[in-house]
Parts: structure tokens; C-alpha cells; sequence
């Protein structure tokens, strides 16, 4: 059932502010006549399978008329976004501005910070949202509908862990992509034809993430599983295990936590 609030976003024309258009609208959690899209461009032509969304390039008109308002823009962009929001929820998906940042900006007293990630154009994103104060039960129930609408989606209970999924799960295919060209590296360099290394790490991330959505076993369980087996896995899984994997990970992640932290600044 569609949700019974006019929802704009500013931004929704981007690259994430598009994907979670798309999420809403393919799932039928907001009804495009329901749905308001702001930009400076004036690209009215993003969403050509979906009739009835109104266009404009008046933030304050769509702060006016919507009761939930999504800032979806760069967070450089933020300072020229000048809007008061007056009673409307505001939720964010902009990396680094706090909830204190979008007070003092938008006067707004209902504030709902996330974070999301351009698999929601798929309905395969990980959201996380934070819920200042003063908002609601309704505005609770709304957030995490529109955001299980792109995928998964969790409430935190502090906003400081916004910037944590910002680095993990904000970007898709982000550091897995990482991961996958070390293996697609490791054939190439044994000789493999790149297409058939490209195919083969392709269909293993597939069927990886499939079977961790749904089977029970965490990432944990598959490991020690693989390693009480003693096969070649385990051989390599325990080489690794002794390597600087770890710390290359836990660095790579905090380097990038300390940039959304500063991103906006
Ligand atoms: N892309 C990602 O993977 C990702 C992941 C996590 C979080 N984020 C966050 O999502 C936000 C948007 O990122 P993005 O990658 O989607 O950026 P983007 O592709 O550059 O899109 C930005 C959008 O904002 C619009 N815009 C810019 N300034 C505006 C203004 N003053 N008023 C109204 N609209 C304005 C742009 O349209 P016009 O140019 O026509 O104005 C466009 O629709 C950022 O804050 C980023 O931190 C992005």
C-alpha cells in the first residue's frame, strides 16, 4: 500500500536521490502523483515509465507541499539548498551533514538522518536511519517503510554510526569490487583469459551474496565450517588468516569512516 504522505526529494535526479525514486516508485511504496523532484537543471525525464510525478526547480515549492522532504544532494550542494521546511520531516541521505547541520539550515524540528546506497534503484540496498529529536511514531513507521522499500533497512541508535555504513555499505559495489579484482587479478596473472576470469569472479560474488541472503549461516559460520573441513579452503583461509588482511580492511574502512566524517566540513 502506498504511503499516504506527499514525498519530495531534492536531488532526485542524482545517482542515489534517482536510485530511491526508483525503489518507491517500482515498489509501489510512493504513487508518482504522491512524489515531488527537485533539481536546478530543470531534467524533468528521468523517470519516463512512471507518469503523474511533478518536477520542479523550486526547493522551497517542494519543501511547501511535501510532508516528508529527502535532501539527495552533494553534500557541497548543501549550503545552497535554502529552504525552511516548517513542520515537514526532513530525512537525509547526504554524507557527513548531522542532524544539528540540517536544524540550523532548514529550521526543520523533525529530522531523520540515513544512509543508502544506489542498489535501491533494485530494491537491493542496505539502508540505516537515526531519528533526532522530536520525531515521531508515524514519522518512525514512514522512514522505515520508504527505506525497506529500496532493500533492507535498520534504525541505529546513534548517529555517529551513520558515518560507519556511509563507508561499508553506502557504496555498492564499494570494497567488494575490491576484493573481486584481487581474485580477477590472481587468474589474469596465472595465465587465465581476462573475460573468462571476469565471468568466473562475476558468478561467484552472485552466488555468494545469494547464498547469504538466504541461507542461516553468517559469514562467521561459513568460515569455521570451511576450515573444520581441512580442504584446499581451509589451507588458504588459514594463510590468510596470518596475513595483514585484517589490518588492511579495518585501515582501508577507517580511512574511509574519517572522510565521510569530514565530508562536509
Ligand atoms: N552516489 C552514491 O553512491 C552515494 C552513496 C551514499 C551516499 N551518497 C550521498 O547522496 C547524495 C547525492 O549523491 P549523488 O551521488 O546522488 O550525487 P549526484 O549524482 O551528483 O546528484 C546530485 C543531485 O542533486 C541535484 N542538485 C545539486 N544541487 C542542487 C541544489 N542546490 N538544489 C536542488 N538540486 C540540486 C542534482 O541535479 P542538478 O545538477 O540538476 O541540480 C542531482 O539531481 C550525496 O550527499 C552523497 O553523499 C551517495
Amino acid at each position: 500500500m502506498a504511503l499516504d504522505r506527499r514525498v519530495g526529494v531534492i536531488g532526485g535526479t542524482g545517482q542515489l536521490g534517482g536510485a530511491i525514486v526508483r525503489g518507491w516508485l517500482s515498489s509501489g511504496v510512493v504513487a508518482p502523483e504522491n512524489l515531488w523532484i527537485s533539481n536546478r537543471s530543470g531534467i524533468n525525464t528521468a523517470f519516463p515509465e512512471w507518469g503523474g510525478i511533478t518536477f520542479c526547480t523550486d526547493n522551497q515549492q517542494l519543501a511547501d507541499t511535501c510532508d516528508v522532504i529527502l535532501l539527495s544532494v552533494p553534500p557541497a550542494q548543501f549550503g545552497a539548498v535554502d529552504i525552511d521546511a516548517g513542520d515537514s520531516l526532513v530525512m537525509s541521505v547526504m554524507a557527513g551533514v548531522t542532524i544539528e547541520d540540517m536544524a540550523g539550515k532548514t529550521g526543520a524540528k523533525r529530522i531523520i538522518r540515513c544512509m543508502s546506497s544506489p542498489a535501491a534503484g533494485l530494491r537491493l540496498a542496505y539502508s540505516v536511519w537515526c531519528a533526532g529529536d522530536g520525531v515521531t511514531a508515524e514519522d518512525r513507521e514512514a522512514a522505515q517503510r520508504l527505506l525497506s522499500a529500496c532493500g533492507v533497512a535498520d534504525e541505529v541508535p546513534e548517529e555517529r554510526q551513520i558515518d560507519l555504513f556511509t563507508a561499508m555499505t553506502g557504496p555498492v559495489p564499494g570494497f567488494v569490487a575490491m576484493y573481486a579484482k584481487c581474485m580477477t587479478d590472481y587468474a589474469v596473472n596465472r595465465g587465465i583469459d581476462p573475460a573468462v576470469a571476469d565471468r568466473a569472479i562475476r558468478q561467484l560474488f552472485l552466488a555468494s551474496g545469494t547464498i547469504f541472503a538466504h541461507e542461516k549461516p553468517t559469514p562467521a559460520d561459513h568460515v569455521k565450517e570451511m576450515i573444520d573441513y581441512a580442504g584446499t579452503t581451509a589451507a588458504g583461509l588459514l594463510a590468510m588468516r596470518n596475513s595483514p588482511l585484517y589490518d588492511s580492511i579495518e585501515a582501508g574502512l577507517d580511512a574511509a569512516v574519517e572522510k565521510a566524517q569530514s565530508i562536509a566540513r
